[in-house]
């Protein structure tokens, strides 16, 4: 296979046939392309786009570049859930718990923040002693014994992805379409699931701006899960407010916790609730049961304690990652809150330090913001509209000023 040649026919507009993307796959991931031949196919896949065909290949191959997990035919069915990124998205925490409620396995791979859009790792990394990082023998133990599991890509699973996304991270090949879908769908795969719902989210705050772009986004995640045996779902949601009233580690772990205990914010529980419902056995209203009488939150300190969680430190976690200061942001003048814009709200708590700087930089679970005034609500000036979590006034002080630029009162 001559790549030069196969670049050219991908900029051309020609496809490539499934033999050829299983050949590019194997030979990136062994180090025998090089990353400039694969930039270049990256950004002519970037403007030409992929065939199904094509893309259930990439899809394929990027999944097969590493290890994957294996289940016994009599295991229970496997069901995951995957958002494409929002801001005070605590969504997983919950979902994950409330499908192993019904004898279902939820081997959840997550990831850390990306951009400004918060990472279910970085979120139970703030529990004390959470280990994210299991060995295959462990993780069917705890599946064996709780039902759920929550843990991070290890480096033998997608190894493909994990060039290629770092590739596509400085050559302006983010987002592309197939791209994104053959990176999430490979990770998703690779658990070697049954069902699986895509929670696609559109708006100031997603990767995908408006809806159109969600669509086509879902459509394809949707084709290449289910070319590839999987149940696939894809429901489309609004980020253009911060979901719930939280964003920032602690305090959205803070936020999952009481919605597990039945006090969640209710568009936090909506949302959990409709994505649960479409890979879940049970209808909706059993599964709002289970929120509200506390066998969901049960199951999650189970899991949270099989994974060297310390349960103490979970249930006052705002209090073991207390940021020294909290200020108050008041509304300007009196009306209903028309705009809590997503993107802002996602600028100010990424500032304040909760999400990374630098690819493996450190992060403050402690800072973010809270008490996030919802849109339609009516308020009068000087009423709290958000709670700032940070390390000093100036780092208040800025994310007051980034938040308020989004919020608009009429
Ligand atoms: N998340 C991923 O894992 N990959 C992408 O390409 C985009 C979002």
């Amino acid at each position: 296979m001559h790549i030069p040649t196969l670049i050219a026919r991908k900029r051309d507009g020609e496809a490539l046939t499934p033999g050829e993307i299983r050949s590019v796959i194997k030979q990136f991931t062994s180090g025998e392309m090089p990353d400039y031949q694969m930039s270049a196919l990256a950004m002519a896949i970037f403007f030409r786009g992929m065939t199904d065909e094509e893309l259930a290949a990439l899809v394929d191959a990027m999944l097969h570049s590493g290890s994957t997990l294996s289940w016994a035919n009599d295991d229970p069915m496997r069901v995951d859930k995957h958002s494409t990124g929002g801001i005070g998205d605590k969504t997983s925490l919950i979902i994950a718990p409330l499908l192993a409620c019904d004898g279902l396995w939820v081997p959840m791979i997550s990831g850390r923040g990306l951009g400004i859009t918060g990472g279910t790792l970085d979120k139970l990394e703030s529990i004390p002693g959470f280990n994210t990082q299991l060995d295959e023998q462990r993780i069917r133990e705890i599946l064996a014994e709780f039902g759920c599991v929550m843990i991070g890509q290890t480096a033998d699973i997608c190894p493909a992805d994990k060039k290629l996304y770092a590739l596509r991270d400085v050559t302006g090949t983010v987002p592309s379409i197939p791209l994104i879908t053959a990176s999430i769908m490979s990770k998703k795969l690779a658990e070697g699931l049954n069902r699986l719902v895509l929670d696609v989210k559109f708006g100031s705050g997603a990767f995908m701006q408006n809806r159109a772009d969600a669509e086509t986004l879902a459509a394809a995640m949707v084709r290449a899960g289910e070319a590839l045996g999987v149940a696939t779902t894809a429901l489309l949601n609004p980020m253009n407010e911060p979901t719930g009233h939280s964003a920032g580690n602690a305090l959205e772990v803070a936020e999952a916790v009481a919605c597990l205990q039945g006090r969640g914010p209710s568009d936090l529980e909506k949302i959990c609730l409709e994505l649960a419902a479409a890979v879940s056995n049970s209808p909706r209203d059993v599964l709002a049961k289970r929120l509200r009488d506390g066998t969901a939150w049960e199951r999650f300190q189970r899991m949270v304690e099989a994974q060297g969680g310390d349960l103490a430190s979970l249930e006052r976690i705002t209090a073991v990652h207390a940021a020294p200061v909290i200020l108050d942001v008041r509304a300007k003048e009196s009306g209903q809150i028309i705009r809590m814009d997503s993107r802002q709200m996602g600028l100010a708590v990424l500032n304040l330090g909760a999400g990374r700087a630098t690819a493996g930089g450190a992060i403050d679970f402690a800072v973010g913001c809270d008490q996030i005034a919802k849109t339609g609500t009516q308020v009068r000036s000087g009423d709290v509209i958000a709670r700032i979590h940070a390390r000093s006034t100036e780092a208040a002080a800025a994310a007051a000023e980034t938040i308020l630029s989004g919020v608009e009162i009429r």
